[in-house]
């Protein structure tokens, strides 16, 4: 079966000249539908309600958003100030993810050549995304079975870093994948990530998609599975990391990295280049997205704590880099326990091997 999170649909949109089409992430597993978005505000709604979601897949979103934002303004006979407020929009649409902007700076530069440069320029960097992504987890591997001796691995994974949160392939999933394609893979705990799910809708669909053996388990079973010595490592996405190894990724990936390195087994981070920001040289300034408090105090629409108690819905943490054994990139593994930091990888551009 062939997911794809987001992707340019060429004959969409009221005039057929192509839309956004969007796999409705906030619907599965329960109901696969897609949205067709040729309005910039609605792409921003898209965003903002987890439509479609995670770092690599909101860096397509952001760059295919400038098409919209060009389309939409030619339809509108908007001036070039409103535009670019429209682009401004997407790409502060959500804040933890470096990715979002990088894909509006890509491509933002490219307007003045007109649309169908700026088209190109986004196809061709979703294209890059999923290479990326297959090159950082043959890495990872390779860095995972040099370090942990025993056939078959169990792993534990937070949030959904797969095929649904990129362009193709995942991250922290497309490690997992990549273990299992070479047979290594015992099994996989997937954590649920409350509030919104992550885990237990989306990971849990990707793994079963393909065959992989997992269960899902409650966030705060995660430190006991760990403490326990069910896992032989733990490997998580990113939202932004920082030159020195500080790493944003979904809430509750933090307990998990104090975990492993309390029982002394390898907390990995799998991310593509976008998502790590040398302009940050530690996680201190990294702007933490704070939801709706109703996502935590409601479940399934009904209210499930007394009248009047407010949430608090944090929905990023920063592990420090003394907890990071390794952060997996198609440009080189950097080792961010052991003092290596990311700009050490800046120079090692790799021709980008799209499969
Ligand atoms: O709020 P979300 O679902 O966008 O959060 C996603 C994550 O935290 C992912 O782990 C991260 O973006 C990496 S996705 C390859």
């Amino acid at each position: 079966m062939t997911l794809r999170a987001i992707e340019w649909d060429p004959a969409a949109g009221r005039d057929r000249a192509g839309a956004v089409r969007l796999l409705d992430q906030t619907l599965l597993p329960l109901r696969t539908e897609f949205r067709t978005v040729e309005r910039t505000d609605d792409l921003v709604a898209a965003i903002r309600e987890l439509a479609v979601r995670g770092a690599p897949a909101l860096g397509v979103a952001g760059a295919l958003g400038v098409v919209v934002a060009m389309d939409e303004a030619v339809r509108e006979n908007w001036d070039d100030t409103h535009l670019q407020a429209a682009v401004d929009r997407v790409r502060h649409a959500r804040p933890t993810a470096v990715n979002l902007a990088w894909g509006v700076d890509e491509v933002r530069p490219l307007m003045a050549s007109g649309r169908e440069a700026v088209l190109s320029a986004a196809l061709r960097l979703a294209r890059e995304d999923e290479a990326a992504n297959r090159e950082l987890s043959r890495l990872a591997a390779d860095w995972l079975l040099e370090r942990i001796d025993r056939r078959r691995l169990r792993v534990l994974t937070h949030c959904n870093a797969g095929i649904l949160a990129t362009s193709g392939w995942g991250t922290a999933l497309g490690v997992i994948r990549e273990l299992h394609a070479r047979d290594r893979v015992e099994l996989v705990y997937a954590d649920e990530t409350r509030p919104l799910l992550q885990g237990a809708r989306l990971t849990a669909y990707e793994l079963a998609n393909d065959g992989i053996p997992h269960v899902v388990q409650t966030d705060s079973a995660a430190a006991s599975t760990i403490m326990r010595s069910l896992v032989d490592f733990a490997v998580v996405g990113a939202d932004r990391i920082a030159a020195n190894g500080d790493t944003a990724n979904k809430i509750g990936t933090l307990g998990v990295a104090l975990a492993c390195r309390d029982a002394g087994i390898p907390f990995l981070v799998a991310a593509p280049w976008s998502t790590v920001d040398l302009s940050m040289n530690d996680g201190s300034g990294i702007e933490i997205e704070e939801r709706d408090g109703n996502e935590v105090t409601q479940w399934a629409g009904a209210r499930v704590v007394p009248e009047g108690t407010q949430g608090f819905n944090p929905a990023f943490d920063v592990t420090p880099a003394r907890l990071v054994d390794a952060v997996s990139t198609e440009r080189g593994v950097a080792e961010p326990r052991s003092g290596s930091d990311l700009a050490a990888l800046a120079g090692n551009i790799v021709a980008a091997r799209v499969e």
